[in-house]
This record gives structure tokens, C-alpha cells and sequence, in this order.
């Protein structure tokens, strides 16, 4: 089975614009995470849509899916997040393993609730490709040149460019593998190991590239907001 599994168990404090987690903020008509979700309800090959969502917020999230989503309601399951990104990922694999079971044929399309760009191709080009290698990355051509410093004071290194890629989601792995993988790190690496990609990447399995779209952009900062508001034809804010 595919599964899809947003990540909406975040407080957004870059962002810091409202009393609530970003992912809750309307971009145009309705929220942020209302976008990402609707955009998984059109593929068709995603059979269970999974939302990890801050403890405080579930009741919250509830009431969303209630008021915007009049179609497919019964796909989408509400799960605890985590303290970090990857707990909230487990929390959510933890739950389609209790209600599904353990397969090697279970696969989990994460994904960023704070990324509603996302277009149809991405989300089935990384289930194409996860089925084929059990791990994938959303990833964009690097166009600015990158510099590495490692004292945020001069340059170390500029690798090149031809190589460098930006990550995105979704990232996408077969449910087996990503459990054991991070059933093997030790507390310190799940401390430094903030990517879910990077767990694999550790553990020497290759993970193979999707390509992304510079419009699936991630809104971190107000700036991405007011960009995303821009696109959505919605009102900026100061
Ligand atoms: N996320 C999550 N569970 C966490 C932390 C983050 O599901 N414990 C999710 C966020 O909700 C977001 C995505 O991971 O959709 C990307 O993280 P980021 O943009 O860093 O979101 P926040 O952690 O909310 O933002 P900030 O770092 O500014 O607080």
C-alpha cells in the first residue's frame, strides 16, 4: 500500500506571525495545510493519507479536515507528532504499522505540510520511484553558487555547482527499511540526524533523486508566506 504521511507537528517559530503553527495560517481561502492534504486527495494511488500534528493542535487539525474536506474524509488519519521531524514521521509509521501491519510492500510518501506547491508529477514520480528503490529525495538543481564556511565567517570550500541539489520533499521510503534504520541509530544520532534522507545516507543505502520544482518551496519565513500569499492571489502581511 502507499501511504502518505505530512508532517504538520511543528510550531513554526521562524515564522512567528500568528498564535498558531504556520501550517494553520490561511493562504488564500483556506489553510496551508488544507492545500497539501488536498493535494495528495487527487492521486489516486495514495491509498491512506497520515497528518502528524502537535499534541495542542489535534483537536484543531479534527475541525479542519471537517470543515474543508468533503470528499474522501475516511483516508485521512490524525496521528500525535513528535518532539522532532523524524519522531513525528515514526509516530505516523508507528500507526499505519498498528493499523495495517508490518509488509514489504508498504511504502510512506512524506512530505512537509508546509510545502503546498507540490504538483501531482512529484508525488507520483517518488512513488515510482520508491516502489523501484526504497528510498528517494525531492530535489531542485542548485542555481546560486554554494558556499561552504565553517565559521560563518569565510569561505572553506565552493563545491560545484553541476553537483550541488537542493532538497525538498516529499522523501519517500519503504516503511520496513525506514523502521530499521532508525531503530538502529543511537540517541546522539537522532539528535544530529534531523533528515530523514541522511539516516539512510549513514547507513550506506542509496537513496535515489526526484526532481522537484523551485514552486514547491518550503514556507519557513515570513518572506515564503508573503510569496506563497502572492502566488494564491491572498493578501500580504508586514
Ligand atoms: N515538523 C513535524 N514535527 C516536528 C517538527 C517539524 O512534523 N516535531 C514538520 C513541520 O510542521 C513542517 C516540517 O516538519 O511541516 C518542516 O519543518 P520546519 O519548516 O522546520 O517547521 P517548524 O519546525 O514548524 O518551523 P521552525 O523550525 O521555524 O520552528
Amino acid at each position: 500500500m502507499i501511504f502518505a504521511g505530512i508532517l504538520a507537528g511543528g510550531v513554526g517559530s521562524r515564522m512567528n506571525i500568528a498564535d498558531m503553527p504556520k501550517q494553520f495560517l490561511d493562504l488564500g481561502n483556506k489553510p496551508i495545510v488544507i492545500h497539501t492534504l488536498e493535494k495528495f486527495l487527487l492521486c489516486e494511488r495514495v491509498d491512506e493519507i497520515y497528518i502528524g500534528v502537535h499534541p495542542s493542535w489535534v483537536s484543531h487539525m479534527e475541525a479542519l479536515v471537517v470543515k474543508y474536506i468533503t470528499h474522501q474524509r475516511e483516508k485521512i488519519h490524525i496521528v500525535e507528532g513528535g518532539t522532532d521531524r523524524n519522531s513525528t514521521i515514526m509516530n505516523i509509521v508507528d500507526m499505519i504499522e498498528k493499523e495495517y501491519g508490518q509488509s514489504k510492500e508498504h511504502y510512506i510518501i512524506t512530505h512537509d505540510s508546509v510545502r503546498p506547491f507540490v504538483s501531482s508529477r512529484i508525488i507520483e514520480e517518488n512513488i515510482d520511484a520508491v516502489i523501484k528503490y526504497k528510498a528517494c529525495d525531492t530535489v531542485v538543481s542548485a542555481t546560486d553558487t554554494i558556499v561552504v564556511s565553517e565559521d560563518a565567517l569565510k569561505i572553506a570550500d565552493i563545491p560545484v555547482r553541476s553537483k550541488m541539489y537542493q532538497g525538498q520533499t516529499p522523501q519517500s521510503f519503504q516503511i520496513t527499511l525506514l523502521k530499521t534504520l532508525y531503530e538502529d541509530l543511537s540517541d546522539e544520532e537522532k539528535e544530529i540526524l534531523t533528515d530523514a534522507c541522511k539516516i539512510a545516507l549513514v547507513r550506506n543505502q542509496d537513496v535515489y533523486l526526484v526532481k522537484g520544482e523551485v514552486s514547491n518551496m518550503k514556507l519557513t519565513t515570513i518572506t515564503d508566506y508573503n510569496i506563497a500569499q502572492a502566488m494564491v492571489g491572498g493578501n500580504l502581511i508586514d
